[in-house]
């Protein structure tokens, strides 16, 4: 059993969490790595409305009584969705657990603490989680330069940002961005987190709501297939790479601002890759560790192979490995 302060702080079996996903997150796919002893996480954006969102919510209920979570990205945005009534559906529907991503959680921190919810902030630098520490989260997830999504700027990969933040905070701490097996989690523990976020890797899933074109691609994919786009707005996001990624990324070296590949990036489109498994329909998140991605798993067995793997690393391999060097 790999029981750590993430585990005792959220009341899940195993630290291993699947992160928000815009499209993907939805009930089935939450509910799935719940039952597996994970903790599933719903996109509250992914629901047009918050009533839609209290359904969902609802519909995940009836699949799992194990706990789960409700991400709300609250990305800065010229026309932004109605947070608060998003939130409040969350709090009404009785959810325990909810990722906050995107920006700063304080202006929704005292009414999910008011209603007892665990909150986890994800977020993309040291400087960020100490600020969410402090503000009052009960945990931070923390994107390497790896991730799928919004890796942030700073470019710092896992493996310096883990112990880095590891270092700095007190709170339990999750390693997201480029982890897809045992071997991931191990590292990210060794590193000093209590526990994993998976995006990718949970994309890829028979669970996961989406085309299985796309997770025939993401198994057929290398570490190299993913692109950075929007770096010159500084707003990177990590997608995989296909014409359309490549085509902004073209339009931004030639110095094209957002309103010039405003129509490639709406999120109509990248809906549609998942949907009708149009791979060049639009934009669409995947990680670096989609090269370490082999197979189209259910999340129990995905779930389940995971802590397998990691006991027998921990006290076989790596135990033996030091046995050795010290018998040496
Ligand atoms: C398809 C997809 C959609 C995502 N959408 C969101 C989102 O809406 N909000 C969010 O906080 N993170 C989002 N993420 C990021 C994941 O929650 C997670 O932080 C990231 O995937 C971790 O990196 P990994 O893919 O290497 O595991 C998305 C990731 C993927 C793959």
């Amino acid at each position: 059993m790999l029981r750590t302060r993430f585990t005792e702080t959220f009341g899940v079996e195993h630290p291993i969490v699947q992160g928000g996903m815009m499209w993907v997150g939805r009930a089935e796919l939450a509910a799935a790595v719940s039952q597996a002893g994970g903790l599933g996480i719903i996109t509250g954006l992914t629901q047009p409305t918050p009533q839609a969102l209290r359904e969902e919510i609802a519909r995940t209920r009836d699949l799992t009584d194990k706990p789960f979570g409700v991400n709300l990205t609250i990305l800065p945005s010229i026309t932004p969705p109605p947070y608060a009534e998003y939130r409040q559906a969350i709090i009404d529907s009785g959810v325990r657990i909810v990722e906050i991503a995107g920006a700063n959680p304080a202006t929704h921190l005292p009414y999910l603490k008011d209603a007892g919810i665990k909150v986890l902030h994800k977020c993309t630098s040291v400087k960020h989680a100490l600020k969410a520490q402090q503000v009052g989260v009960d945990g931070v997830s923390i994107d390497g330069f790896e991730c799928a999504g919004h890796p942030g700027e700073n470019d710092t990969p896992g493996l310096v940002l883990i112990p880095a933040a590891a270092r700095e905070l007190e709170i339990p701490m999750i390693a997201s961005g480029g982890i897809a097996d045992a071997r991931g989690l191990v590292a990210a523990m060794a590193l000093g987190a209590d526990g994993v976020n998976m995006g990718t890797r949970f994309l890829c899933t028979a669970e996961s709501p989406i085309a299985h074109a796309v997770k025939e691609k993401i198994v057929a994919n290398t570490e190299l297939d993913t692109k950075l786009i929007f770096r010159t707005l500084r707003n990177t996001a990590r997608v995989a790479d296909n014409a359309v990624a490549r085509q902004v990324v073209e339009i931004e070296r030639g110095g094209g601002g957002f309103d010039d590949v405003r129509e490639l990036v709406a999120g109509a489109r990248g809906r549609k890759v998942y949907e009708d498994g149009d791979l060049d329909a639009g934009i669409w998140s995947v990680g670096q560790c989609q090269g370490l991605i082999h197979d189209i798993p259910t999340c129990a067995d995905l779930v389940a192979r995971i802590v397998r793997e990691a006991e027998e690393l921990i006290a076989g391999k790596l135990a033996g490995s030091i046995v050795e060097a010290v018998a040496r």
